[in-house]
């Protein structure tokens, strides 16, 4: 394939340089997977209805989010372990964020740590954090967080279980890792990946978790710590508050569904959240996000900003969503196969190829201002 023109085609591009453990990794999600076709299918139940003879010779995709502006009204989803798919992967995410001017959400579960991430790129990091079993910890990774000048901390949701994902079963992605000779093989058969990975050390280090493992302790010992602090089943309502009442900025609440939870949300003093289905990869037989985002919206009015993931993958789907109540939307597979494939020049492209989707959109329907989308420039067929 030639230069990738669109976000579907860095898939593509990653599944011939990565084994297949490690595509499937990314690729794939809970149960039958049918969630992800639903996440798909519920952009195309809109149409957008365009508006003609408007003056569109400048169009504005500038979007404010907690007070600070971003020159387009998209961002990098959080996703863990980048580092396996391309060695310093989560630097790169982080600087394609910086010259795109978008977020970038860093996992907690990264390879790279939280304070390296912020000085790459200040005003464009945003952390997202999984509440451990540990309180202590919990205090820790908020306070660093904060004291290495976040702007937005990000509290995912939505796993409250290891969900079962059957493709990383039947390859023998699992904890403990145990290479076999089929998973060699595969390997074999993607030598790029392969001697990167090698000539990076093997395993990736979660690094923001080092500090809490014994002094010296391997990257797989820092990933079996982890599996033992998360997921937090106990995690409540309760803790949030607490982590309210520590962190000063604003606060967004990733991974929520349910009209009810929103308003909770907003009534523990959330800024912002991120209408989520983790790109269904936890729960399959869940709805969409874009789904329920009207009903989250007609709960919460102005009182939050509102944002989305799962299934995103073109401008249209982003134009759909704010006229929807989404400020902004954000990608989580594509953005990982980009630099996968093609390193930081695939973050580049996959960010400048939705920047550019998006003021084609916004020109062909007529709003040059991306603020002053609404539901008139919907046509949903019942
Ligand atoms: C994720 N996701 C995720 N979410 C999160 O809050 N913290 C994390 O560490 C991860 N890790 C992660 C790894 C990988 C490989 C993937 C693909 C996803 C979910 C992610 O943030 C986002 O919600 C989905 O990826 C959105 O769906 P799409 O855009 O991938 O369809």
């Amino acid at each position: 394939m030639a230069k990738p023109i669109n976000l579907h085609d860095f898939r593509a591009l990653a599944q011939r340089r990565l084994p297949k453990i490690a595509f499937d990794f990314i690729d794939g999600g809970a149960d039958d997977e049918l969630g992800m076709l639903r996440n798909r299918e519920a952009f195309s139940s809109h149409q957008l209805l365009p508006r003609y003879l408007v003056d569109v010779t400048k169009r504005d995709q500038t979007v404010e989010l907690f007070g600070r502006q971003y020159s387009s009204p998209i961002g990098i989803s959080p996703t863990g372990m980048a580092g396996l798919f391309r060695t310093g992967a989560d630097a790169m995410l982080a600087a394609a964020a910086k010259k795109a001017n978008v977020p970038f959400l860093l996992s907690s579960a990264s390879n790279l740590k939280i304070e390296e991430a912020a000085r790459i790129a200040p005003d464009n990091v945003w952390f997202q954090m999984y509440v451990t079993s540990d309180p202590h910890i919990n205090h820790d990774l908020v306070k660093r967080a904060k004291e290495a000048n976040v702007g937005v901390l990000v509290i995912t949701v939505d796993v409250p279980v290891n969900s079962n994902r059957e493709r990383n079963r039947r390859n023998g992605f699992t904890r403990p890792f145990r290479m076999t000779p089929a998973i060699m093989l595969d390997a074999l058969t993607k030598p790029s990946w392969v001697i990167e990975y090698l000539k990076a050390g093997g395993m990736p280090m979660m690094s923001n978790w080092q500090p809490y493992a014994k002094p010296g302790a391997s990257a797989d010992e820092v990933a079996d710590m982890y599996g033992t602090l998360t997921p937090a089943p106990m995690t409540s309502w309760e803790t949030i508050a607490a982590i309210r009442a520590q962190w000063t900025g604003p606060l967004v609440i990733k991974g929520l569904l349910h009209p009810d939870d929103a308003t909770q949300a907003v009534s523990i003093g959330a800024q912002g959240i991120i209408v989520s289905n983790h790109g269904a990869r936890q729960l399959d037989n869940v709805p969409s996000p874009l789904t329920m985002l009207p009903a989250i919206k007609a709960a919460v009015g102005d009182r939050v900003t509102l944002m989305l993931d799962s299934g995103v993958r073109r401008g249209s789907d982003v134009v759909v969503a704010k006229c929807l109540g989404a400020q902004s939307c954000i990608f989580g597979r594509p953005t990982l196969y980009a630099v996968a494939a093609l390193g930081q020049d695939g973050a580049d492209q996959a960010l400048a190829i939705m920047h550019k989707e998006i003021d084609a959109v916004l020109t062909q329907i007529g709003c040059g201002e991306f603020n002053k989308l609404d539901s008139r420039y919907l046509q949903t067929p019942r």
